[in-house]
């Protein structure tokens, strides 16, 4: 592929579908929709409308970082605080298939909603090549593929989706978003699916199980950087093991770290990580989070489990 080439296709591409009208960016901070957002703006500047959903589900730090790095590229993001939405949507779910559905229905409502306010007519999303395939598939239904499994999101929802990066793979992605002028801090960044923790926390999704993967995470991420992993993240189990604590039983929760090598997320297996890193990262999130007991590695690589655990 040839960055520049494709870079002012899309441009182009952008402009013709968008006219006159204006747009929407759902902005994650991920690669995929950082270059969606950059590519939009170049291509209608001030009609493109920036908005980051807080669903709640995300990183620590996100939002705020988010902001701050399109601030420096000139470029405005409005944070949308839809937490209670998502965490009402999420109560009493634990299937991991319901759990995707009740986020994709409600991360559209909150844009549908955006959109109309905005009177914006499209939706520009980082939808990418492995999105598509899997969904179509029957793996799992990935929060952002409307039209490949029949659902008209304009008859549905009131705005055509703009998907200027869908045939591609994630390192040509990167390889676009670096050509963009994004830092390094976004077109190296971890893939970090759409749905966010939620895809790390199985059982019941509230907002404290989501603390404690959150928290775990963090852990995971500062200590596996040297090693630089294609994905490394913290995983919450819907299960208590039995710890013990000043002489006494008690029941805490599990965490998976889990950590895989891969080219394009198609296919992935688990990251030979040093013992003594894995010593470190358990002996940190059992102090850093006493309600865990457990802490263990996961050693599955894709196929046949997939790299999230939803
Ligand atoms: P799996 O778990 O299917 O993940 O092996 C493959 C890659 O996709 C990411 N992923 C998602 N990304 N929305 C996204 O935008 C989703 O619903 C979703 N589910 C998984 C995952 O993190 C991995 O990089």
């Amino acid at each position: 592929m040839k960055v520049r080439e494709f870079i002012e296709n899309k441009i182009v591409d952008i402009k013709k579908t968008v006219g006159d009208e204006a747009a929407i960016s759902a902005l994650s901070g991920g690669v995929d929709s950082s270059a969606c957002t950059v590519l939009a703006h170049r291509a209608i500047g001030g009609r493109l409308k920036v908005i980051f959903i807080d669903d709640g589900l995300m990183r620590e730090g996100e939002p705020r970082q988010v902001q701050e790095t399109f601030g420096k590229l000139g470029i405005g993001v409005d944070i949308v605080d839809a937490q209670a939405e998502f965490f009402g949507a999420l109560a009493g779910k634990t299937d991991p298939e319901e759990k995707r559905k009740a986020f994709r229905q409600t991360f559209y409502s909150v844009f549908g909603r955006e959109v109309l306010k905005s009177r914006a007519r499209f939706l520009v999303q980082g939808t990418i090549a492995a999105d598509i395939i899997e969904t179509k598939g029957g793996i799992k239904t990935q929060h952002n593929i409307l039209e490949q499994i029949g659902i008209d999101p304009e008859k549905a929802f009131g705005f055509k989706v703009v998907e200027p990066i869908k045939e591609l793979f994630k390192p040509e992605v990167r390889r676009v978003a670096k050509e963009l002028g994004l830092p390094e801090s976004v077109y190296r960044r971890m893939p970090f699916p759409g749905p966010g923790l939620m895809a790390r926390v199985l059982g019941e999704v509230t907002s404290e199980r989501v603390a404690i993967v959150r928290k775990a995470t963090v852990v995971v991420e500062q200590e596996i950087r040297k090693l630089a992993p294609f994905q490394a993240f913290a995983v919450l189990l819907n299960d208590m093991g039995t710890g013990v604590e000043g002489g006494r039983r008690k029941f805490g929760h599990v965490i998976i770290i889990r950590s895989v090598e891969s080219r394009d997320a198609m296919k992935a297996r688990p990251t030979p990580v040093p013992w003594d890193m894995l010593m470190k990262m358990s002996r940190r999130i059992v102090k850093e989070i006493p309600s865990v007991t457990r802490v263990a590695y996961e050693l599955t690589p894709k196929p046949p489990a997939t790299i999230e655990y939803i």
